[in-house]
């Protein structure tokens, strides 16, 4: 018998044939799962040869490097199981379990709780002697303070939060781990990287997709639910704690939570909101989200959002760390913008460029590092202008991974530090609970789709600085 196994709670859905299995096929090809077996266990009743061969044709859609071969060798490590989420029907399962297990919650939010307690209530959260169990679950943990606390209750009855391994996937992206490695790794930041030098933090996550299939999920949740709470506050948490005396999970974990901590309480006019109207990008004429298909015609459900946070502590005092995100906008950008304050005293006027140096941590379109500075401008006078130096994250030739794979892989090993602990959900959502509040009322702002977002974003901003444009490269 293997000694290690996955098992897929929800393996007929979505997540499992666009996410999970395209990134295991890659893993087990690069020989990174050893004999890992995994059972997929759903309500549909298929038999494990009809799973393989959906599992198979989901491969063909969605894997990068697929290829008959491997595809075959991995399908034979697949067995599917018919059932309910009940201890009666999860008991079925018992027998093929390894001594080192994984269960992969891929389910609607809603059925987390009955899922961690069904698991638990058959027994799977006991380890047999020399083998764990585990649990993964992936955003959104709650739908606000409350409704999280009430997750965590369920979750907690039958395991510990060890056992538990909750997914943001942002952090299992290279480019955001690059963003740990960029800043403690290096000691030309550390000394600048403070009020002193640092005039704001941009934050931004822009898609030019609209809400695509998932009307239902989006139009409860929103932007500031679906991307700021979560994703764009991680890397936050990321840009803004104190450097780690310790790579442990734990250690980096508590200093998230410090940072998290130290927010200053956010007021309504520290947020802002948006909705996208119909517009154009490129050429293509887009619907306004309320003509989306399964979106209510009267919905003030916001596509925008962005934050103006305020970290209470020495390093950060009166620097605003601004995190904004939104759908149907210019173009596909994320990045993590940290702009310096102009240098002072006399400066020859040709040489003071309009703003302070940029460093510019890009995950979309490319994974790239750009130090944005003045430079002179070649030529007969002394006047400056702006030069970016550029390094693409990977070079030719190197591997990364795709989020789902690193987490994976962690999972499987039990590295904890890139999965969310409880109270750093939980802090995160006490940030977001007074806007959450303020916006029961009233409506957001329109924005034309393929924008640059909301006009109002600007109130966020302190005088004689502004938003990095979206879509400029
Ligand atoms: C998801 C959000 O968590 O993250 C989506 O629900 C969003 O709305 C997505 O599009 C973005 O992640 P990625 O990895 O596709 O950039």
């Amino acid at each position: 018998m293997a000694t290690r196994s996955l098992v897929i709670l929800g393996a007929s859905g979505d997540l499992t044939q666009r996410l999970l299995m395209p990134a295991l096929y890659r893993l087990h090809r690069l020989r990174l799962l050893g004999s890992l077996r995994i059972l997929g266990y759903a309500m549909d009743d298929w038999s494990g040869e009809h799973f393989r061969s959906h599992i198979g044709s989901a491969l063909k859609n969605f894997a990068a490097d697929y290829d008959v071969r491997h595809a075959k060798s991995f399908l034979a490590t697949l067995d599917y199981q018919q059932g309910q989420l009940t201890a009666h029907d999860l008991a079925a399962i018992g027998k093929r379990l390894a001594p080192q297990t994984l269960f992969y919650l891929a389910l609607p939010p809603p059925l987390f709780g009955t899922a961690a307690q069904a698991l638990g209530e058959a027994g799977f959260a006991q380890a047999p002697p020399n083998g764990w169990r585990r649990m993964v679950v992936e955003k959104p943990f709650g739908t606000d303070l409350a409704s999280a606390e009430a997750l965590r209750t369920q979750m907690h009855a039958h395991w510990d939060e060890a056992q538990i391994l909750r997914i943001d996937h942002f952090l299992g992206k290279e480019a955001t781990q690059n963003l740990l490695v960029m800043r403690f790794a290096n000691r030309l930041l550390e000394p600048v990287w403070n009020a002193q030098h640092i005039a704001q933090v941009q934050i931004t996550y822009s898609e030019t997709l609209g809400v695509e299939q998932r009307a239902a999920y989006y139009d409860h949740a929103g932007a500031l639910r679906d991307m700021l709470q979560n994703h764009l506050m991680q890397l936050f948490c990321l840009a803004a704690m104190e450097p780690p005396a310790d790579w442990d999970g734990e250690v980096l974990r508590d200093h998230k939570v410090e940072v998290l901590r130290a927010v200053h309480p956010l007021r309504a006019r520290d947020a802002v909101r948006g909705q996208y109207t119909a517009g154009r990008i490129g050429r293509k004429a887009l619907a306004g989200y309320r003509q989306e298909p399964g979106i209510a015609r009267g919905s003030v459900t916001e596509t925008f959002a962005a934050l103006r946070l305020q970290v209470d502590n020495w390093r950060w005092q009166g620097v605003p760390f601004l995190l904004r995100s939104g759908k149907r906008l210019a173009a596909e950008t994320s990045e993590i913008a940290v702009q310096f304050r102009q240098v002072p005293g006399a400066l020859p006027g040709a040489l003071r460029v309009a703003e302070g140096d940029w460093l510019v941590l890009r995950i979309k379109p490319q994974q790239r590092m750009d130090l944005e500075l003045t430079a002179k401008k070649p030529g007969l006078q002394l006047d400056g202008h702006r030069v970016v130096l550029s390094a693409p994250y990977e070079q030719p030739g190197e591997q990364d991974f795709s989020a789902y794979e690193q987490l994976l892989m962690d999972a499987l090993a039990g590295t904890r530090a890139h999965f969310l602990r409880f109270d750093e959900v939980e802090w995160a959502w006490r940030i977001v609970e007074p806007v959450l509040r303020a916006w029961r009322h009233g409506a957001p702002e329109a924005y034309a789709a393929g924008s640059q977002g909301p006009a109002g974003q600007d109130r966020l901003l302190d005088a004689d600085l502004a938003w990095r444009s979206i879509g400029t490269d």
